[in-house]
């Protein structure tokens, strides 16, 4: 342990006081985050204001988080990290769909629903028919496999956002695939909407002027016995924002084109009315 205080040696005596941390793992992250932490003090050196100003972001950002809000997350979704880390922990192989962020909306339990069905009570969007098939890395249908849906609105909010505006439930769905590991639902085209800004997370965004919007998407979960969970979205092709997700969590495998139908016959076969767009994707699951 270092007895003299200096600049260059001040990481190697932090990061020498864990030596005995029973958990290595807990010994690696604590004295990499050190490194990293004491490198960018040295490189930036903070003034006393300026860390004191970091310091009452991060008590403004744990102030801010209850049981239904997590400002931390939002902060670290900001900065990219939240999909580092989503994107390291599933690396994909043999073609297998891409994951992307969880985000806070998925908060209340998808009602069951049949194939087919609406999960949009309002109608005031653009109809929308969502299809697809679930499918395994070699390309065999996963029947039984299940889908956890949940957008907004096509004004940009989740139904928890506006209880008296959307019934409880709006936009969500909890789909079975049937024996050919195929999907499809009615609803309607979401919109692109901005993340929560009335936190500190906002103020940060304001101060660097960077926007709030995440392009319009629909998010998934899917799960299939014998494969690992995918959570995910499906981006709309086009969408405003598409090149600027304020969490950085598009995928360019993930943008799906939500194709303009005006056939009558198509209408009637998805149970639609005309125009309405329609969106079909392969969903692959990787194996375990
Ligand atoms: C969302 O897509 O629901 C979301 C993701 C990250 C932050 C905020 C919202
Ligand atoms: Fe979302």
């Amino acid at each position: 342990m270092a007895t003299d205080f200096t600049e260059e040696t001040a990481a190697d005596a932090v990061v020498d006081s864990f030596a005995k941390t029973p958990d290595p793992r807990l010994r690696e992250l604590l004295s990499g985050l050190v490194r990293h932490l004491h490198a960018f003090v040295r490189e930036t050196e903070p003034t006393i204001a300026e860390w004191e100003r970091a310091i009452d972001f991060l008590t403004a950002t744990g102030q801010k988080c209850d049981d239904e809000r997590q400002e931390f997350i939002l902060f670290s979704d900001v900065l990219g990290v939240s999909m580092l880390v989503e994107t390291i922990n599933n690396r994909k192989t043999g073609g297998a769909t891409e994951s992307t962020v969880l985000g806070p909306f998925h908060m209340i339990e998808s009602p069951r629903r049949a194939l087919g069905e609406s999960i949009d009570f309002v109608g005031t969007g653009p109809p929308c028919v969502v299809a697809g098939r679930v499918l395994s890395a070699d390309g065999t249908p996963l029947p039984g496999a299940e889908l956890d849906v949940w957008q907004a609105n096509d004004q940009g909010f989740y139904d928890v956002q506006q209880p008296e505006v959307q019934p409880r439930t709006n936009g969500r769905g909890l789909f079975t695939a049937d024996d050919d590991g195929r999907f499809w639902f009615r609803t309607i085209v979401p919109s692109f909407y901005p993340i929560p800004t009335d936190g500190p997370v906002g103020e940060l965004l304001l101060a660097t002027g960077r926007h709030a919007f995440r392009p319009a998407h629909i998010h998934f979960i899917v799960t299939a016995p014998g494969h690992r969970e995918l959570t995910t979205h499906i981006f709309v092709a086009g969408s405003e924002y598409i090149e600027s997700d304020t969490v950085f969590a598009v995928k360019k495998s993930l943008v799906a084109d939500f194709v303009l139908v005006d056939d009558p016959a198509a209408g009637e076969k998805w149970g639609v009315p005309v125009p309405f767009r329609h969106a079909d994707f392969e969903i692959i699951m990787q194996p375990i």
